[in-house]
């Protein structure tokens, strides 16, 4: 195989003493495309890739045509030729298994793999991504032609590494509603539910006359003159986020057994993406790996927003998080498969960032825990449905705007070294992210406006602005080490999650959450009980009633204890009646004028917070900030607004990383004397950050 492929067998002994993944560079690479790139251009990019201080590629991810020019006919020469060029250079190799984009006769002689999209209509090839997760066919081709690069690669010295498949979060349509899905579901319910009368009791399906007398007769959710079953819809998302890591997870096993020193991961847009549970789908891999294009992200929300420009102080807050939920997923450093680097787009495209962003963008990566970065990508393609997206050379192989930036950012990250890069990130903060509730809100979200990411994210928003370290967890975690946890429309919740919140509060912790809380069981039946369900005692308070509000204006008074000017209600309302709990706001207008909207519980030791109004973002940050500090959270530094710091420690020593998101120069005051590791500067009482500035400070 290795010689088929033109590659020398490497002197195993140096590689892996022990069997286990060997020890892979600092991963601070490109994504570059021999694939897309003449022959005779290899060397100088390897070359050229080299100078610039690059450690590694990620190459091969949408290359199966070539590898597989014709069913069952391998050719990885030009591969391992690509590899040995990088070799030459000593560029590491990270091998992207092809899955993503199927080549024309692979889609020609199997049509039936194609994704149909929740209206019933098949996708078409010509694009990436189209292919159904569950269709047998296509595992087993995606699983031969990754099988074959394995057993190829497995002992090449310069490859260190895999990425399966290609982002699984992102496609036109994310989820796939035909035949082979559908027996899929069914035989995945009939392992959940055992029975077909636990599966009818469960989803209530007596309920317009759904009682399923065999499990062959479950659809999938298609339209169907009525909503569906939100149990079954429920189940349904839970199914296609199973079938998409099982998917993975068959590539994964091939990987193992072949390439057992080698690190596998799979890369992803984080939230607010959330169309795969992405715990599952990580869960056995390497490591974290997601993908990160600020400058793309604000056309994206530019784009889609209706209510006009969107602030930079929103998009690097909704990056932040992206980073603190890829950090959360392993609880350990993640990497970047791929960084901008440049102008980002496609049909549409994004501007150059300005002179410094590129790099604060990066260095926001590292502070909320990454351990490498690969850049994308490192030409610009000339042909494809990317020309527009930008690399760090120009369509004409110049140096683009970004080059020398990056350049330096490489440099400069090489010499922070691994200490500082695989350094852990304190916090005593939680923000809870639940699937089952995003995706059972969006199957009955009571307002139309009402988003569970949305809501995510500014409560993201406010708590960031506490300036302390956030960690993004699943209901369920264990809640012991943090002081404060922050749970925004726990629309579903189990026994099993309320008590994890209990003996968190009872042991002293703060728990705030809003409305819906409870009003599901985790199988998406209403609680039959007073809301908020399997919480009322912790929470000390129940629902009067619970209001979508429209045409209506609602405000909230607030009591003494939080102190402050009348808030503004949104899109929601829970109207509360306190059992043990005090009142902190009132609604003031409407049918509901006086009556409870804020309250506190104590309980055990702790403090249970139930924000009841979709209170507007200033009252929820004083709302939020006041508990934070109750809780015993301080700030880690007091910055500007529009500047970011996080910290990251070893077990000896704290790196404090200062990021300046504005384009105008900011000061900052730190405590005592602190050395700039990316300019060797020693500094006392106070920092200053040019336009899109950053600093890492170790004290000294
Ligand atoms: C994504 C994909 C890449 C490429 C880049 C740029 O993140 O993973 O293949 O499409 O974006 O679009
Ligand atoms: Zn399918």
């Amino acid at each position: 195989m290795l010689a088929a492929a033109g590659i020398r067998r490497p002197n195993r002994a140096l590689a892996n003493p022990n069997g286990d993944p060997s020890p892979s560079p600092l991963l601070l690479g490109v994504d570059y495309y021999p694939d897309q790139t003449p022959e005779a251009l290899w060397d100088e990019d390897a070359r050229m890739m080299a100078e610039f201080g690059f450690t590694n590629v990620r190459i091969a991810e949408f290359a199966w045509a070539l590898m597989e020019p014709v069913e069952g006919k391998f050719d990885f020469s030009w591969l391992g030729r690509a590899v040995q060029t990088l070799h030459k250079y000593n560029i590491a190799v990270i091998l992207g298994t092809p899955s993503a984009a199927p080549p024309p006769w692979l889609t020609a002689k199997y049509p039936e793999i194609v994704e149909v999209n929740a209206q019933g209509a098949p996708l078409h090839p010509g694009g990436r991504r189209f292919t159904c997760p569950t269709n047998k066919t296509y595992r087993r081709l995606s699983l031969a032609i990754a099988g074959q690069m394995a057993r190829t690669f497995a002992d090449a010295p310069e490859v260190i590494g895999w990425q399966i498949d290609n982002e699984l979060t992102l496609s036109s349509s994310p989820r796939c509603y035909c035949n082979y899905c559908q027996a899929g579901f069914q035989e995945w319910l009939r392992s959940k539910y055992g029975s077909l009368d636990n599966l009818n009791r469960t989803w209530g399906t007596v309920f317009w006359s759904q009682t399923y007398t065999d499990f062959s007769q479950v659809p999938v959710p298609l339209p169907s003159g009525g909503d569906p079953n939100p149990s079954l819809a429920l189940d349904y998302n839970r199914y296609q986020s199973y079938a998409n890591t099982s998917y993975l997870e068959e590539q994964l096993a091939v990987l193992r057994k072949t390439c057992p020193r080698h690190f596998v991961t799979t890369n992803n847009v984080g939230l607010p993406l959330d169309l795969i549970d992405l715990r599952s789908l990580y869960e056995k891999l390497d490591f974290v790996a997601f993908d990160n294009y600020p400058g793309f992200f604000e056309m994206l929300l530019h784009e889609q927003s209706k209510s006009g420009p969107v602030s930079w102080d929103y998009i690097y807050t909704a990056t932040a998080l992206g980073h603190d939920f890829a950090r959360s997923l392993h609880g350990k450093p993640f990497m970047i498969m791929e960084q901008q680097s440049g102008k980002a787009g496609q049909r549409t495209f994004s501007p150059q960032p300005n002179k410094g962003q590129l790099r604060l963008w990066t260095y926001q990566t590292i502070a909320h825990g990454a351990m490498g970065v690969n850049y994308f990508r490192w030409d610009t393609a000339t042909f494809g449905a990317e020309e527009y997206w930008h690399g760090i050379l120009n369509h004409d192989r110049s140096k683009s705007p970004g080059f020398d930036e990056i350049k330096q950012t490489v440099k400069e990250l090489k010499a922070l070294g691994a200490e500082v890069l695989n350094a852990s990130y304190p916090a005593e903060t939680a923000l809870v992210f639940d699937y089952d509730s995003d995706w059972a809100l969006q199957i009955q979200p009571g307002h139309s406006g009402l988003s569970y990411t949305s809501q995510i994210t500014s409560w993201y928003g406010a708590i960031a602005s506490i300036r302390s370290g956030i960690d993004v967890i699943a209901p369920g975690a264990d809640l012991a080490s943090y002081k404060i946890v922050f749970a925004p429309v726990v629309y579903v919740l189990s026994e099993a999650q309320a008590a994890k919140v209990r003996s968190f509060v009872q042991s002293g912790g703060v728990f705030i959450s809003n409305f819906r809380l409870g009003a599901k069981n985790e199988f998406s039946q209403m609680a039959r009980t007073p809301l908020p369900g399997p919480l009322r005692d912790v929470m000390g308070v129940t629902i009067e009633d619970y209001v979508p509000i429209y045409s209506a204006k609602q405000g909230v008074k607030f009591s003494s204890a939080l102190a402050g000017a009348d808030g503004e209600c949104g899109m929601w309302a829970d109207v509360l009646q306190p059992t043990t709990a005090e009142v902190l706001g009132s609604y003031t207008s409407g049918a509901h004028a006086g009556r409870v909207a804020i309250t506190v519980n104590s309980f055990g030791k702790g403090k249970a917070v139930y924000i009841g109004a979709d209170l507007d973002p200033a009252s929820l940050t004083r709302v939020l900030r006041s508990f934070s500090a109750l809780a015993g959270v301080k700030p880690l530094l007091d910055v500007p607004s529009g500047v970011e710091v996080t910290v990251r420690s070893s077990d000896r020593k704290q790196w404090i990383f200062l990021l300046n998101h504005t384009d105008a120069a900011q000061t900052v005051n730190i405590p005592g004397p602190h050395t700039d590791l990316l300019t060797g500067e020693s500094r006392t009482g106070s920092v200053s950050l040019g336009a899109y500035g950053v600093r890492v400070l170790q004290a000294s």
